[in-house]
């Protein structure tokens, strides 16, 4: 029998429209967008204000363009998985919600929790389903609304973050395209360094928890940067390596993006130019599990058939990874 391969056939993204600036956070805490820019790289991100809208009102319509460019039928999708860790609710699924929404109605559908690190756990995750020849269709849906756990008082971690969900298609081929390697890992001494420490089972609610705003993103962020500036790092020269490539044969490196310097030195540990890694956290900060698909989904028109992408990210937990994709189809401009 011919291997079978998972390979993205397309990509769909979505960002809010309304934009909060460093300016803007530098009138609620005492910030100054010299060293939002200097520390972290970020000029501004999007932000979903409308009360009742959570992280499925942009995976739905992330999902809608991915299913208009594709021109796939929605009956047609068999899972929806979505990566995130803003959830519209603790239960149901936010994956139940956008299948609903979007007409995959004969799709099975789970949520994935790996922080900034979930589109990867969920793409090697819909990637093994069409691998074993069962499956051929599969929607990965990754993002956050994180400003709905962000503090507007705690200039530590208020500028880092912002709102935006990507979508990709995931289906057979017995070419040598797709995902070609992947490593993840997972430490757990992360937990008490990037955490929301109230919520939960171990800390249900109350007024307390309220009161402490322990419903919102703890980090120390210092010790969070050690581990992130080499992990991910250290995570994607072994993909590399193991796979025989070198600097030249990677045509994009696709980071996560928490922090500029995180990324240089990711880029740097790679040994690739400026022009080989995909940024844009300028414009929308980190928004967890959308990075990565919300870079694929901007520089999807430049993508070429055979172009080497290695994916990497680093998120709460510790959990991080690197994915080794064989680019499968010639982008357009739109
Ligand atoms: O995506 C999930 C994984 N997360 C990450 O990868 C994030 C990793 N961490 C980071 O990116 C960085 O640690 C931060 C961007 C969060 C912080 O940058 P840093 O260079 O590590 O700053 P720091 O926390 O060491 O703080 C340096 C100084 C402190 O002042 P003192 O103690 O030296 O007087 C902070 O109080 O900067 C101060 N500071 C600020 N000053 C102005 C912290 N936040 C701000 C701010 N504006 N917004």
């Amino acid at each position: 029998m011919e291997k079978i391969n998972a390979v993205i056939t397309g990509v769909g993204g979505y960002v809010p429209e309304d934009v909060l600036t460093n300016d803007d956070i530098a009138k609620m805490v005492d910030t100054s967008d010299e060293w939002i820019m200097t520390r972290v790289g970020i000029k501004e991100r999007r932000i979903l204000r409308e009360e009742g809208k959570g992280t499925s009102f942009m995976g739905i319509c992330a999902v809608n363009e991915l299913l208009k460019k594709t021109g796939v039928d929605a009956e047609t999708v068999e899972a929806v998985i979505c990566a995130t860790t803003t959830p519209d609710y603790h239960f149901p699924t936010t994956a139940s919600i956008i299948a609903y929404n979007t007409g995959c109605k004969n799709a099975f559908t789970f949520d994935v929790q790996g922080a900034c690190a979930g589109f990867l756990y969920a793409l090697e995750t819909a990637s093994n389903y069409i691998r074993s020849g069962r499956y051929k269709r599969i929607i990965v849906v990754a993002g956050d609304k994180m400003t709905a756990i962000t503090d507007y008082t705690d200039r530590n971690t208020c500028p880092l973050f912002g709102d935006g969900c990507g979508a990709v298609m995931v289906e057979p081929t017995t070419e040598n395209y797709g995902v070609m390697d992947t490593i993840l890992r997972t430490n757990g001494i992360g937990l008490e360094h990037l955490i929301m420490k109230a919520g939960g089972s171990a800390y249900p609610p109350s007024h307390e928890t309220v009161d402490r705003r322990e419903h919102f993103v703890y980090q120390d962020g210092r010790y969070v940067f050690k581990h992130a500036v080499s992990d991910m790092a250290d995570v994607a020269a072994e993909v590399v390596a193991r796979n025989g490539l070198t600097n030249d044969d990677i045509t994009w490196v696709v980071p996560h993006q928490a922090n500029l310097r995180i990324i240089d030195a990711t880029a740097k540990r790679l040994g690739v130019r400026d022009d080989q890694v995909m940024i844009n956290i300028q414009k929308y900060g980190n928004t967890s599990a959308g990075t990565i698909p919300l870079c694929l989904w901007e520089w999807e028109s430049k993508l070429k058939k055979g172009d080497n992408l290695i994916l990497a990210a680093f998120g709460a937990g510790f959990t991080w990874g690197s994915i080794y994709v064989k680019w499968g189809y010639d982008g357009k401009e739109a």
